[in-house]
């Protein structure tokens, strides 16, 4: 189980740390957390924050702990060999630290973390191959390297549960596509794949015929069947050439509402040949679904059908 450290945790969270270490050294990290880091101070200001997180046995005893802590992180403003996946607002953990190897409790920890946000990015010692291990294990990628306040480097990951889901998405789609070029059939697959990997409200296409699109295979509830040029956000995107996120539908004017429960979109245009043939339309009931990320994975995507 999980809860939030208090002050009377303090003493037990320092012992924690110490058998971390020795279990860092025991492993051939020899470097980190040399210094007797993290200091009672800092854990101090965590539980102070709301930032410092338990788990804990039956018999209420701390197995792991780590900070789980709003970004964004100044020491990750700047990566050195290699890039962040994305820019999208993320989660730090620091100090995460288990009492004994091998219980998953720090895999524990991180998954539990990814139920309070979607997009996490972490550092570690390059020394430091159980929690490397760990990182492969749960999906993060090695994105490059971070310089702590003190000038030592880090090895920086970053795992956003979106852009995993899209990957996955990508190398799916390239199986079924590759050797398929009838457009509709391909259509109505990735209709049903996205749908399926995301639960959007709606998620389908509108096609170009003549000066109106029409609607194409989709999943979700039925929806208006012929849009013109220029009109909505699917006409929009069509007569920009360009994809068009749409955060909150109200403040889009002259959105079509085919369903009042759509409250944000994404409209991406399909070419072939050089022009649009028709549109990749998705809608959410949450405001403000789709992001930069959704743009380029969704582009990258519809180039395969
Ligand atoms: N909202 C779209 C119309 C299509 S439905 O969302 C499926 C638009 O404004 O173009």
């Amino acid at each position: 189980m999980i809860r939030k450290a208090t002050y009377e945790d303090l003493p037990e969270l320092m012992e924690v740390f110490g058998k971390a270490r020795e279990i860092m050294r025991a492993s051939g990290n020899l470097n980190q957390w040399n210094d007797g880091y993290p200091s009672e101070e800092i854990v101090r200001k965590d539980i102070e924050k709301g930032v410092s997180y338990v788990l804990f046995e039956d018999d209420s005893k701390i197995i792991a702990t780590m900070a789980f802590i709003p970004g964004p992180d100044p020491t990750y403003a700047k990566i050195y060999d290699g890039e962040w996946l994305d820019d999208s607002p993320y989660h730090v953990i620091h100090r995460i630290a288990a009492a004994e190897p091998g219980h998953n409790a720090a895999s524990t920890l991180m998954a539990w973390a990814f139920t309070q946000t979607e997009c996490i990015r972490i550092d570690t010692h390059k020394d430091n191959v159980i929690m490397q291990h760990i990182l492969d294990k749960q999906g993060f990628a090695h994105c490059g390297m971070i310089y702590l306040t003190n000038g030592d480097p880090r090895e920086a990951y970053q795992m956003n549960i979106k852009v995993n889901k899209y990957k996955a998405l990508y190398n799916l789609a390239h199986c079924y596509f590759e050797g398929e070029d009838d457009l509709i059939a391909n259509m109505a697959n990735l209709s049903a794949m996205i749908h399926r990997e995301f639960e959007f409200w709606w998620t389908g296409f509108y096609r170009v015929v003549g000066e109106q699109l029409v609607l194409g295979p989709f999943q979700g509830p039925t929806a208006c069947t012929k849009i013109a040029y220029g009109k909505g956000v699917c006409g929009s995107a069509w007569k920009r050439g360009e994809t068009i996120v749409v955060p909150d539908v109200e403040e889009f004017p002259g959105h079509i509402a085919c369903s009042s429960e759509s409250r944000s979109e994404i409209v991406v245009p399909v070419w072939r040949d050089g022009r649009i043939v028709a549109v990749l339309d998705i809608d959410s009931e949450k405001l403000g679904t789709f992001t930069e990320t959704d743009k380029v994975w969704l582009e990258r995507i519809v180039e395969l059908i």
